[in-house]
């Protein structure tokens, strides 16, 4: 399919007014993101934005219109809540969902009985809707799944050969798509945050419910809820947590060269990391202005993770935050302290079995980010240094604990403790016997349901003290794994 490449004047606009009366369909500027409209009442050409996209066929489209005169033609009635919140905030990045009237036809709501209608401010777009005299129904003008288009490049990029034409206007004002809520219901439902905020909202209509995600396997009020969205090619990961423990996080990595970071201008440069910045932290609109743009950067510098901060969720920024997560299909890790959960290995001594255990455990925690520490005490012990041969079968791992001096447990340590691991079961009946029954307390095999104690290498060779450590090490990452 060959694609026309129009400009903003009248002259162009006409001829893209034509093709979406012949039932073709066109790219044009909004002042959210760039749109891929048809008509909106054509069954036909409404299919053609669905292949153009890769688009499924259940993701209902929002259908634009230039003056309030044309929702007649497309809603049953326009509630009193309705016309007060269109009154404030169209023409604008607002959508609501009404119920839609008999002209609609299915293919444009995706079999629902409401349609979301929208009045674009962008002058280009108004222009174009005029001109071809028609409601145009019109989803984002990306890729299904890829960030949504806020440049004209990024639709020729995307688009070329999908479709009859782009017009090719400016960058896009706000650069995440249109609030969406749902007014066709007993109360108002928030399913898409955007450039007019859930507290603009609640001002025109009162409580307004929130649902902007839905899970896997769940059937969302809102289809469009249920995709994984605005995805770069690049891997998304926020990361939870103060700016330092993310710093941290990152200069830990060994390879720099193919990891992203989105950061705002008030946060310092990592060296070695390809860094966008969103503006300042002051400022959601211009994190919105910026975002899908940016992800997009990111694969053009062939990056691999895009590693992005948490995003408060208050105003404005809970369409930044909303779309990053969902870029990231959820996927967080946090950083944040926290209190990190605490663990005790317990043996007899605390000068071979234990103190193993604590750096293994220490250690696992470390490469998988998991937030817990572990510490040692022995039901026997009498302040000697560490075995010789665990300090050795430690060694390496590069830790060394060749000082470390044994403790013997008493009742703070088992009170301030999560998770008492001990290596066999006399270990866990003697600490019953002392302190109590307690839930906490578990040999190493029963807590990740094995049954093996550990056996004591105490008095033998370098070789027994490697296999126990090795034995240690298989059973505390599955304990790690349970954490
Ligand atoms: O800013 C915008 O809204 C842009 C520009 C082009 O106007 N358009 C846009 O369309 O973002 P689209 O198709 O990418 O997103 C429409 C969203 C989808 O999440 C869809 O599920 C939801 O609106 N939606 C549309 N009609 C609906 C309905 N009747 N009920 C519930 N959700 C609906
Ligand atoms: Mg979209």
């Amino acid at each position: 399919m060959e694609t026309k490449l129009l400009t903003t004047d009248d002259e162009s606009l006409k001829i893209a007014a034509e093709i979406l009366k012949d039932g073709g369909n066109v790219i044009f500027p909004t002042e959210t993101v760039y749109g891929l409209g048809a008509d909106a009442l054509n069954p036909e050409a409404v299919k053609n934005i669905f292949e153009a996209k890769g688009r499924p066929a259940d993701n209902p489209l929002i259908v634009h219109i230039s003056s309030i005169d044309m929702l007649k033609d497309i809603v049953e009635e326009v509630p009193e809540n309705a016309k007060q919140l269109v009154n404030k905030y169209w023409p604008g990045p607002l959508t609501v969902i009404l119920k839609k009237c008999k002209n609609v036809p299915y293919e444009t709501t995706a079999g629902l009985d409401t349609v979301a209608v929208r009045m674009p401010v962008n002058q280009v777009a108004r222009r174009l809707i005029e001109l071809a005299d028609m409601p145009i129904a019109a989803p984002s003008a990306n890729l299904s799944g890829k960030p949504s288009p806020t440049t004209a490049q990024h639709c020729i990029d995307d688009m070329v050969g999908r479709v009859d034409a782009i017009i090719e206007g400016e960058d896009c004002k706000y650069g995440v798509e249109s609030t969406v809520v749902d007014l066709s219901g007993e109360k108002p439902i928030l399913y898409r945050p955007g450039a007019v905020t859930l507290e603009e909202l609640e001002e025109v209509l009162g409580e307004v419910e929130v649902s902007v995600s839905a899970k896997e396997n769940e059937t969302p009020k809102s289809p469009g809820l249920k995709y994984k969205h605005y995805s770069p090619n690049a891997n998304v990961v926020i990361l939870a947590g103060e700016w330092e423990q993310v710093e941290g996080f990152i200069k830990a990595k060994t390879d720099l060269s193919r990891i992203g970071m989105l950061v705002f201008d008030e946060f310092p440069k990592i060296d070695g990391v390809k860094c966008i910045s969103l503006g300042s932290l002051k400022n959601p609109y211009d994190a919105m202005h910026k975002l899908f743009w940016a992800l997009r950067e990111m694969d053009k510098m062939g990056v691999m993770t895009v590693y992005a901060p948490e995003i408060a969720d208050k105003g404005a920024w809970r369409a930044v935050r909303n779309r990053l997560y969902r870029a990231a299909g959820n996927e967080i890790i946090n950083l944040s302290k926290g209190d990190a959960k605490k663990v005790l290995f317990v043996c007899t001594g605390n000068t071979c079995r234990s103190p193993m255990a604590e750096a293994i455990f220490n250690k696992i925690c470390k490469e998988k980010n998991i937030n817990a520490k572990a510490e040692s005490a022995g039901v026997y012990a009498d302040g000697s240094l560490v075995s010789t041969n665990a300090a050795e079968a430690i060694k390496e791992y590069n830790i060394d604990i060749s000082e470390r001096v044994s403790k013997n447990i008493n009742k703070d340590m088992i009170e301030n403790t999560d998770l008492i691991l001990t290596m066999s079961a006399s270990h866990k009946m003697a600490l019953n016997y002392a302190f109590g029954d307690s839930d906490k307390i578990y040999t190493i095999a029963e807590y990740i349901g094995e049954n093996q104690d550990v056996a004591d290498p105490f008095g033998g060779s370098l070789e027994d003290y490697k296999s126990c450590r090795d034995m240690l090490y298989s059973m505390i990452e599955k304990v790690t794994e349970k954490i």
